[in-house]
């Protein structure tokens, strides 16, 4: 089978690789779709801490039940999207429903073998079934709408907030429309420095969005009148936590996805006069069920996020893309 592998940081290549075979507990899927992520090209080149070499990457990934390990019953065919989330079950994040800060996380596509291969064997627990009204395009997606399920269920989201979002990439974008379409919140507004990105949010459910190149963002809401009640930051740069907390509004909750290695400088007196929450949020815990229902009732248009499609053997086009093209790239899916 072809599988896609960082070699090391920096060597991205084709493999022949045997097909694997399920150990007990696995399934394994006959891969049809999957995503290109922002941490996959972090494994390329060397800056993901995580990360062991040589890794088949890929965590967003889309195929059919091909062959089943010892001890599980699935049925052959079946349609299914993966959950790169595998945990131990017994630590205490896991015995708190955290899984996806498990004491031996080990990550799909990261710290084991993942997606962008012919054929990839995953627990089985790991293998959601996907119904037949969600089509191969929207299936990938499952993973970055996780992410958006998962730090909307730490701050949660009121019919009544007024929220601001920081960054209008492929998260960015998941963040907003589970914001307007799960939740229908008041008013969402989302920044950027990117024009074409900035109408992409509008696209995807924002009202008002501000480009932050060339304009201050506390100074812009003061004139809007605008104190957000709730705060996603999407675009994660370690300066972004000391200026949200400056704008928010009192009782305001603020979520962070950020990995940054640099300190953010936050004032707790700030923090503490308007009694501010703040959620930190890796990955996801056991949200794919939920992911799957928003994608069943048609509420969400994860298609809206696929700007381009690639066959495997296109992958250095797909990367050179998704990587260098920021103004008209979004998610970029490979086609096995
Ligand atoms: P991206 O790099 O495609 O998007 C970030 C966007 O933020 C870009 O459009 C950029 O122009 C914009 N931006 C940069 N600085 C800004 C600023 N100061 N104000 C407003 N916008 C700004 O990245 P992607 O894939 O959308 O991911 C976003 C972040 O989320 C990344 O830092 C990533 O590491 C993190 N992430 C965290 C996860 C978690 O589980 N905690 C999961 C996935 C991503
Ligand atoms: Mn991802
Ligand atoms: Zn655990």
């Amino acid at each position: 089978m072809k599988s896609l592998v960082v070699e090391r940081p920096g060597r991205l290549s084709i493999e022949t690789r045997p097909v694997p075979e399920p150990s007990a507990g696995e399934v394994r899927i006959k891969v049809e779709r999957a995503g290109i992520c922002g941490s996959d090209i972090h494994i390329l080149h060397g800056s993901n801490p995580f990360a062991r070499y040589p890794r088949v990457i890929g965590h967003e990934f889309f195929g059919r039940i091909d062959k089943l390990g010892d001890g599980v019953s699935a049925r052959l065919g079946a349609r299914v999207v993966v959950d790169p989330v595998v945990a131990c079950g017994h630590c205490y994040p896991c015995s708190v429903g955290r899984p996806n800060v498990c004491a031996e996380l080990a990550v799909l596509g990261v710290h084991r073998d993942g997606g962008f291969s012919e054929y990839a064997c995953v627990p089985a627990a790991n293998a959601h079934l996907l119904p037949d009204s969600v089509d191969d395009d929207k299936a990938p997606l499952v993973e970055p709408f996780s992410i958006a399920a998962n730090i909307t269920d730490h701050t949660r989201v009121f019919a009544s907030d007024v929220a601001l979002v920081y960054g209008a990439g492929p998260i960015g974008l998941t963040v907003i429309q589970v914001l307007k379409h799960v939740y229908g919140v008041k008013q969402l507004i989302v920044t950027d420095r990117i024009d074409s990105r900035l109408e992409a949010a509008q696209r995807n459910g924002a009202d008002r969005v501000i480009n932050t190149a060339n304009t201050a963002l506390p100074a812009a809401l003061a004139d809007a009148g605008v104190r957000p009640t709730l705060i996603i930051d999407a675009a994660c740069h370690p300066a972004i936590l000391a200026e949200a907390i400056e704008i928010a509004s009192p009782a305001a909750r603020i979520g962070l996805l950020g990995f940054s290695a640099e300190p953010s400088t936050i004032v707790q007196q700030k923090v503490t006069a308007k009694e501010l929450a703040i959620h930190a949020s890796r990955l996801n815990s056991g949200k794919f069920a939920k992911v799957i229902d928003w994608f069943a009732r048609g509420i969400l248009q994860p298609e809206r996020l696929i700007t381009h499609r690639y066959g495997l053997d296109a992958y250095a086009t797909a990367f050179d893309t998704f990587e260098h093209n920021q103004t008209e790239c979004c998610k970029v899916q490979l086609i096995f």
